[in-house]
Formats: C-alpha cells, structure tokens, sequence
C-alpha cells in the first residue's frame, strides 16, 4: 500500500474518530461481572487468556487455533454486553465476534444475534457486521456492515446487544446502530427462546475479507482480540425450556425474576428510543453503513417488510446492497487497487 494513501486514510480517520462521543462510564448503569461468574471457555483453552483480576480475558488467534468463550447460562431477553479491543495490524480475514444464539440446541430453529467483526487488510478499518435470525431464518440473512467511526485497534469499545420482546437494538457505545422491532410480517424471525452469549476469534479467510479474497497472514500472528466490562444482564431460563405464559408465572421463583427483569428492561433509558438517540442512529447509518440487507435487491428483489426504506439512503448504496463509493480524482488513471475500497467511503465521509 502506498504509504502516501496510508497517511491521508489516518488524518481522515482521526478527524473523524475525534467527532464521536467517547463511552461514559455508567450510560447502562449495569455492573460488570468477572469472566467466571458467568462464562467459561469454550475453545482453543490454551489460547483464552484470563487478566489477573479475573475481568477481561484476551482471546487468541494463532497459526494452531482460534478460541472463544461461552456463558454458563442461557438468556431470554437482556442487555449483553462486552468492550472490546480488536487485533491491531494486518488482519485480513481474522473474524472477531461476540454474539447469541442457540444453534446447539435448534437445529432447524436456532435464534441468533451477531456483532462480528470482520478485519481487514493493513492500513484499512475494520467492519462490524450485525445479524439478526430467528427460528431458523437462515435463508433470510438480515446482515448490515459498518465501517466505526474510531480506531477499534487503539482502545476498548463497548458492544452491546439489548433484547426484549418490543425490541432488539445493537448499540456502539452510547450509540444505537440499528434497531429491530417485531412483527406481524416478521412472525418468528423475531428471536424468541433463550439464547447463550459467545466470544470467538477464528480464521474466517474463505469469506471474511473482500469475500475471501484477502486471508489470514500468520505472518502477523497472533491475533489477540480483549475482552472487558461484561454485562450479562438478562433474564436466566434453561434453553430447553419450553417456554410460554407459564415460564414468567410468578409462582415460580424464575418467573418471578424474569417478569421483574422484563418490566424493568422495558423502561430502562436503554430501551428506549428518544428522538435524540434514533437521530443519533440514523446518522451513524447515513455515515458508516456500508452494506444492507434491505437494499440488495439482487439477493432478495422484494426487500422484507421489516426492512425501514430511507430514499435518500437507498440512493447510496448499488444494487448488491453494498456503498458506491465515488472514485477520487487524482487516482482515477490508476489501477485500481481492490484493497482501496473503503478509503473511498471515509473519502467521501470527509467530503460530507
Ligand atoms: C418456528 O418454526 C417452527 C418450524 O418451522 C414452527 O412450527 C413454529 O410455529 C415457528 N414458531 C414461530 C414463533 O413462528
């Protein structure tokens, strides 16, 4: 990479990253748990590394394996939480993600809800990808990918996924990034049966980056993805469990707490969207989406009822659902380098 373009990438970013609110302390109000109060590893052992306070964990990835983690209970609604400092470098293909799901458990109908964060080539920002499926909708992808508006590599950043039965926001620090609300037309791709919390860095160079082009250079191992401040804020129930009216019956001692933490979820600052916050939102989408699932019309011609159609959006991105990028002058007699994709986005953020 030219280190010209490097450096024009960095100013870019740097006056970008200074234009976002850094993570106050406090906004969930919800204490972090230690790692072992409620997870517990679940792969690549020798490559999950506690901190001596037992508080963050360092996941690894390296030439032998990836690793990860899993929460020693399951959840039916909640606020999930984790900071996160990604791999700094070159991580072409290098997947870091923190999600729910209980694929283990439902074969055919599994629930999940994803961050992943997808790395990329030197001198290049990371994307985050969300997710959202529910019974088994896994033939209806709802991805979104976001470029982040700071340097996820320089310091821990807050992810958050918050789930009640009114609404699932993902948040980026203070900043809710996309909300999903059920519906009729969304039935049960709206998640519902509880669900575990994971932790994972793996080799994703068959998709991860520029879909599989760019891979995993070991060269630059290992990989080390950190984990802090977790939050696992929800309501505990069995994945099994069947649930129902019966499973928040207040004759039972978890339904008793699950009704509370419901009611209480519903109300928190958190769950609510104030005009400031879905203005907020929609701001980091105008400036940082750079894909969706709603408006590529290749992979589905009608796009999903849920889907929040926004013209003005819709004109920026191309019919595969990704962002045009608008090609800079000075380069335009020059080959064009695949790598260079998304400076053109944080060219264009700058010229907004
Ligand atoms: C989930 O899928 C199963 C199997 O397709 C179906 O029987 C069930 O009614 C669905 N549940 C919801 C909530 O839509």
């Amino acid at each position: 990479m030219g280190n010209q373009a490097y450096l024009v990438a960095m100013a870019v970013a740097m006056m970008v990253i200074s234009s976002f609110p850094a993570p106050a302390m406090g906004f969930f109000n919800v204490t972090p748990i230690g790692f072992d109060e409620g997870y517990t590893p679940l792969f690549g052992d020798g490559n999950l590394v506690r901190s001596e306070d037992g508080r963050s964990v360092n996941l690894v990835l390296n030439r032998y394996s990836g690793s990860g983690f899993i929460s020693s209970d399951s959840y039916r609604y909640g606020l999930f939480s984790a900071s996160v400092k990604l791999p700094f470098d070159y991580t072409a293909g290098v997947v870091v993600a923190f999600y729910m799901s209980n694929g283990d458990a439902f074969e055919k109908t599994h629930d999940e809800l994803d961050f992943e964060f997808l790395g990329n080539v030197r001198g290049q920002e990371w994307k985050v990808q969300t997710n959202v499926y529910g019974n088994g909708s896994t033939s209806r992808g709802r991805e979104e990918r976001y470029l982040l508006p700071f340097d996820p590599t320089s310091e821990s950043h807050q992810y958050s996924i918050l789930w009640t039965p009114e609404n699932i926001i993902f948040y980026i620090d203070e900043t809710p990034i996309r909300e999903v609300t059920p519906s009729e037309t969304m039935g049960g791709d709206y998640p519902s049966k509880p669900m575990l919390l994971y932790a994972t860095i793996w080799d994703g160079s068959a998709w991860a980056t520029a879909g599989g082009r760019y891979k995993v250079n070991y060269k630059y191992s290992p990989f080390v993805a950190e984990f802090s401040e977790l939050i696992l804020h929800g309501c505990q129930m069995p994945i099994l469990q069947q649930f129902s009216a019966n499973s928040l019956d207040d004759d039972n001692e978890d339904g008793q707490h699950c009704a509370e933490l419901e009611s209480s979820l519903l109300v928190a600052d958190y769950a609510v969207m104030t005009p400031e916050k879905r203005q907020a939102m929609r701001k980091f989408r105008e400036h940082y989406m750079t894909y969706s699932y709603c408006y590529d019309v290749l992979r589905y011609p009608v796009a999903f009822p849920d889907c929040d159609i926004v013209p003005s959006e819709q004109r920026r991105f191309l019919e595969s659902g990704n962002i045009k990028y608008t090609p800079r002058k000075h380069r335009k007699s020059k080959r064009r380098d695949p790598s260079f994709e998304n400076l053109d986005v944080v060219d264009k953020e700058a010229d907004l």
